[in-house]
């Protein structure tokens, strides 16, 4: 199967370093298409280069958050996720999974090993979320995801980040009218509001030696304090 990651990014002064970063890590990942979705009006020379010249396959997309949404990068994984039910068909011999990779997290090459033979929806633990140096999900004795172990909400249904699950393509197909709420969806709901229309707690399968191991770090990358100048503004382009 062939890993869609979609991976919404905005423009800020660390957003060629995380791409670059993100890259490289992609790089070694086989049989993946990377789909990155620009917040903005119009692609940038930036992305769109840096997309060339990794030699990875891609598609550049973008869509302009202009309003003031829950979640970030909601409205670029909804153009993605319309980008594959656009161009492929459930009744297509392609098999798929899809992830929401956003730009400035870690990724272990073993976590894409974990994921690719998703049927459903696989979850994992996901380090540094969920108020916890992890948030993980609890599997009984039969290998079934039981609940959650997180801090933050832990009533929500589905207590995983973004990062910590990834889903078969042809579910993403065939539930066509499934996508991220824009609005009305409290923050850090993003992810239960939209798994809840996918799938049931006993459907979920749980990775990475039943979720004991975290392969995906939530790291966020800081604005470099006390700059200057930002010099030759080519530099970043
Ligand atoms: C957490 C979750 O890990 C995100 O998946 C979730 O979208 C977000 O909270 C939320 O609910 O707002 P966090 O690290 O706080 O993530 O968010 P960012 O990494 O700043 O943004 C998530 C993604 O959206 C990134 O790929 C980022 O590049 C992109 N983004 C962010 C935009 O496309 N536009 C923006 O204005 C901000
Ligand atoms: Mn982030």
């Amino acid at each position: 199967p062939t890993i869609y990651a979609i991976t919404p990014t905005y423009k800020r002064l660390v957003q060629k370093a995380d791409l670059t970063r993100m890259s490289n890590t992609l790089l070694h990942v086989a049989n993946l298409h990377w789909i990155v979705v620009e917040d903005s009006e119009n692609k940038t020379s930036l992305v769109g280069d840096l997309l060339r010249k990794t030699g990875l396959k891609y598609t550049h997309l973008n869509v302009h958050e202009t309003e003031n949404i829950t979640s970030r990068g909601s409205r670029q994984r909804n153009l993605a996720l319309k980008w594959l039910r656009d161009n492929f068909s459930v009744n297509d011999s392609n098999e798929g999974v899809v992830y929401f990779a956003d730009d400035d997290n870690t990724y272990s090459l073993e976590l894409f090993d974990e994921m690719r033979y998703t049927k459903k929806v696989s979850v994992w633990p996901v380090g540094f979320t969920g108020e916890m140096r992890f948030a993980s999900c609890k599997v009984n004795e039969l290998g079934k995801v039981s609940g959650w172990v997180v801090v933050f909400a832990p009533n929500r249904r589905f207590a995983i980040d973004m990062a910590g699950f990834a889903i078969n393509l042809k579910l993403i197909l065939s539930k066509s009218d499934v996508n991220f709420r824009l609005f009305n969806v409290s923050r850090g709901k993003q992810e239960t509001t939209f798994l809840q229309r996918l799938v049931t707690l006993s459907d979920l399968e749980p990775k990475a030696a039943n979720c004991t191991k975290v392969l995906v770090w939530h790291t966020r990358t800081s604005e470099p304090p006390n700059i200057q100048s930002l010099g030759d503004p080519n530099i970043e382009s």
